[in-house]
């Protein structure tokens, strides 16, 4: 190894400009006579003053240039990230050309996230004195910034590794460096070995196994894409057709690598085969408004008979119900009509305020239950419930790519976004706006395009297993900014007991999903996210009314639960974790779930989820899921919002430290359990449970309860 030390007299500090391009400009002058010493070890820094001129402020002694002979040593690299489960229905097709350009995204470690659980505290917790007090989006934006320190190490790694510094673009937010690099410069500087991922139906996807970076900048970067990552991606997956059609990473493949879509794959989110989509059942054709057929027919009437909610009765501003689809799924207008006309006539006629994000359409071509089921559930008991207030439909994704969580998280907050694809980073599975394929979106992707509600129901998740630790425990952090600005995140836990999303759970030895018939159990993701509140489902028993109590839902579907396999347990669950572990243990051990007693456990609450009346293309049918729990909770919790608005209060925001600390606001769930993976699953029991959570809301002490507060 040949060390060289050079030392230059000249040398700057650089701060990343919000013009962009004078910045790039700035780079591409200074460091031109650098860029042929290839293991640049150490930059010095350039101080880049905000009214756009350059000034020299400090001139260091000495820039201390390392050139080593190639390549770096290895001695000094870490895997950073890992993936042990590899994905459901994707095998590893061939290794990727050298030549194919990546667009890599380096996520950068953000300041005081480990204060993120002080902080949400502070404005949600029922015994501090700032509660509601919530952050602006630019109190939001400075706390978690990262910090010069983390820029200024990353960027000597890139210089040092041999990347012209003028390649190298921020994000607007400052959160992501962004380059475009070969195949092969990328495995240089990852240590990492590239292929092209098939799935089953022919969709394509660029990922490593694993990935590693010097270990002195572990703790400056979170993750960087494309790499282990396969996020599900929700929607019309993309369609590769002909080399041409392909996003512009992707050209330089074999042709033989672009086959024609056939099918739709089974499991991806909004499509008709996803499996967080409500289940149907029995088709209805005595629809009845009635109390004494709730065992058999869940109605508006029976939910509000259940939990003791009113009838709304006021519309403050501000106070939309936000309910989140994903495109192809959509409602029909005649659906909601014909619902409405049997159980709430004075809506006929009435649709959601519709926001589109990234060229969604409210598709009607096609109809089924696969296409309709989820978005007809989500807003006839929505709009029923919160009625006379507004509900807000996001419609996420166009036809042709569909759209994931990320993309949805960029369009309501600009923060999480940036100029280039922001947190939807990943060019073959979250969608990428514009769109480049024939009939795709060609607009911008949505960035801080609209703003959240209140509070957001979501009725769709995956597993925790199909993305990795670090992926997961970014999204969570923007749950849990979006909380300190005052929004309730809602997710479903899942339809199919400790089976995970799609009744999979996975072989201990070989780490791969099996058929759900053995092995551990599948945690969900968001609803593991220990920011956002997860809903499990609870049902009336056959011969029982609504003034008994309800179980854990045992028909069609079973209550998602369980407890994560990465977040650690928050300190609002502590009480209610020791409780449960101390005196309804269950009787498996780390052969079936993480049994730290640290993990994070969900749901948190729940409510009913089976035999719900839906019109779904023209008929009534019996509707099932967590789907169906997940709105009905969200209903309530805007209903609340309602009335602190009218006080003059602010919205509750995230509502796990309040139900933690008030358990008694919620009808506590004691029978039935959630099995799967060929087990009994957990029960559900006195006080919070893996299957029930806290339990079923009990709208007038939850009322009280959020009242009474500041
Ligand atoms: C990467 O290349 C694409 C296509 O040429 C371009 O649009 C994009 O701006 C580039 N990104 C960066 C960070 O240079
Ligand atoms: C409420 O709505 C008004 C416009 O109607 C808007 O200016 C304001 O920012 C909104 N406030 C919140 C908290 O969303
Ligand atoms: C939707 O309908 C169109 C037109 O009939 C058809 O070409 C397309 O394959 C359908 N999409 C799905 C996912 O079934
Ligand atoms: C599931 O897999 C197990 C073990 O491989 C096998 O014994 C069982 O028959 C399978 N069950 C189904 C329903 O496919
Ligand atoms: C409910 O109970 C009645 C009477 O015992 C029975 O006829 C009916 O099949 C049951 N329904 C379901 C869905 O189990
Ligand atoms: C269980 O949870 C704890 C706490 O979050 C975590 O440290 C541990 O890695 C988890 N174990 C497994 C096997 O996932």
């Amino acid at each position: 190894m040949v060390f060289c030390i050079l030392a230059l007299s000249n040398c700057f500090s650089y701060r990343p400009s919000r013009d962009a391009q004078s910045f790039n400009k700035l780079f591409k002058q200074l460091y031109g006579l650098l860029t042929n010493h290839q293991h640049l070890l150490k930059l010095c820094e350039i101080r880049w003053k905000v009214d756009m001129r350059v000034e020299i402020v400090q001139v260091f002694a000495a820039l201390v240039v390392a050139i080593i002979a190639s390549p770096i040593s290895t001695s000094s690299h870490v895997v950073h990230e890992k993936r042990s489960v590899p994905p459901r229905r994707w095998s590893r097709h061939s290794r990727l050309h050298p030549a194919t350009v990546l667009p890599i995204r380096i996520g950068l470690t953000q300041q005081n996230l480990h204060r993120a659980e002080e902080f949400i505290n502070q404005v949600s917790h029922p015994e501090s004195s700032q509660y509601g007090q919530h952050w602006s989006p630019k109190k939001v934006a400075e706390t978690f910034a990262p910090s010069q320190d983390t820029l200024d190490t990353v960027m000597s790694w890139l210089s040092a590794s041999g990347i012209e510094l003028n390649r190298v673009k921020f994000s607007l937010s400052g959160t992501w460096i962004m380059l475009n690099a070969t195949a092969s410069e990328a495995e240089n500087l990852l240590r990492a070995e590239y292929h092209l991922y098939k799935q089953q139906n022919g969709y394509y996807h660029i990922a490593c196994d694993e990935y590693s970076i010097p270990s002195h900048l572990s703790k400056h970067i979170d993750i960087i894409t494309p790499t282990v990552h396969f996020d599900r991606r929700i929607g019309a997956p993309r369609r590769l057709q002909h080399p041409d059609d392909l996003p512009l990473p992707l050209r330089g493949l074999n042709k033989r690598m672009t086959k024609r879509r056939t099918t739709t794959p089974h499991g991806i989110m909004g499509s008709p085969e996803d499996a967080s989509n409500p289940k149907k059942g029995a088709a209805i054709t005595n629809a009845l408004m009635t109390l004494e057929n709730c065992d058999t027919m869940i109605t508006p009437a029976c939910l509000r008979a259940l939990y003791h909610a009113p009838l709304g009765s006021t519309a403050v501003k501000n106070n939309s119900l936000g309910i989140v689809e994903y495109t192809p799924e959509a409602f029909l207008q005649s659906d909601l009509d014909m619902w409405f006309r049997e159980f709430s006539p004075s809506q006929v006629g009435q649709s959601p305020i519709t926001k589109l994000i990234d060229g969604a359409v409210v598709q009607t071509q096609n109809q089924s239950f696969g296409f309709n089921g989820e978005s007809s559930l989500d807003l006839q008991y929505g709009m029923s419930l919160v009625h006379p207030q507004t509900t807000t439909l996001f419609q996420v994704g166009d036809l042709v790519e569909g759209a994931s969580f990320n993309n949805f998280l960029d369009a309501i907050d600009a923060t999480y976004c940036t100029f280039d694809g922001g947190d939807s980073k990943n060019p073959t599975v979250d969608a990428q706006y514009p769109d480049t394929l024939p009939g795709g979106f060609d607009g911008p992707l949505a960035c801080g395009a609209v703003a959240s509600t209140n509070v957001l129901s979501t009725s769709y998740s995956s597993n925790e297993a199909d993305l990795t630790a670090k992926y997961e425990e970014r999204q969570c952090m923007e749950y849990m900014k979006l909380g300190l600005q005052g929004v309730s995140i809602l997710y479903s836990s899942g339809d199919f007991g400790v089976a995970g999303e799609g009744g999979e759970c996975i072989d201990a030895g070989t780490g791969t999903y099996n058929n759900g018939t053995s092995g551990l159990f599948t945690p969900s993701f968001p609803g593991t996210c220990p920011y956002v509140t997860s809903v499990g489902a609870t049902m009336i028993m056959n011969g029982s009314t609504v003034r008994n109590p309800e179980s854990a839902a045992e028909l069609v579907i079973f209550s998602g639960g369980g407890f994560s396999n990465v977040f650690s347990m928050p300190s609002y669950q502590q009480k209610a974790l020791d409780s449960y572990f101390a005196h309804n243990a269950p009787p498996y051990g780390a052969d079936r779930f993480n049994n730290s007693q640290k993990a994070r456990g969900y749901p948190d609450v729940s409510a009913n989820g089976v035999n719900y009346v839906v019109a779904v293309d023209g008929d009534f049918s019996l509707v099932f899921g967590t789907s169906a729990s997940t709105p009905t909770f969200a209903s309530l919790i805007n209903l609340i919002n309602e009335k602190r608005i009218a006080a003059k209060k602010s919205p509750v925001g995230f509502l796990n430290p309040a139900l933690y600390a008030n358990p008694q606001v919620l009808n506590d769930v004691t029978t039935g359990g959630n099995q799967g993976c060929g087990t009994a699953g957990f029960e559900s029991t006195t006080g919070w449970d893996p299957v029930t959570g806290l339990g079923t809301p009990n709208f007038p002490a939850m009322l009280d309860l959020f009242m009474g507060l500041p």
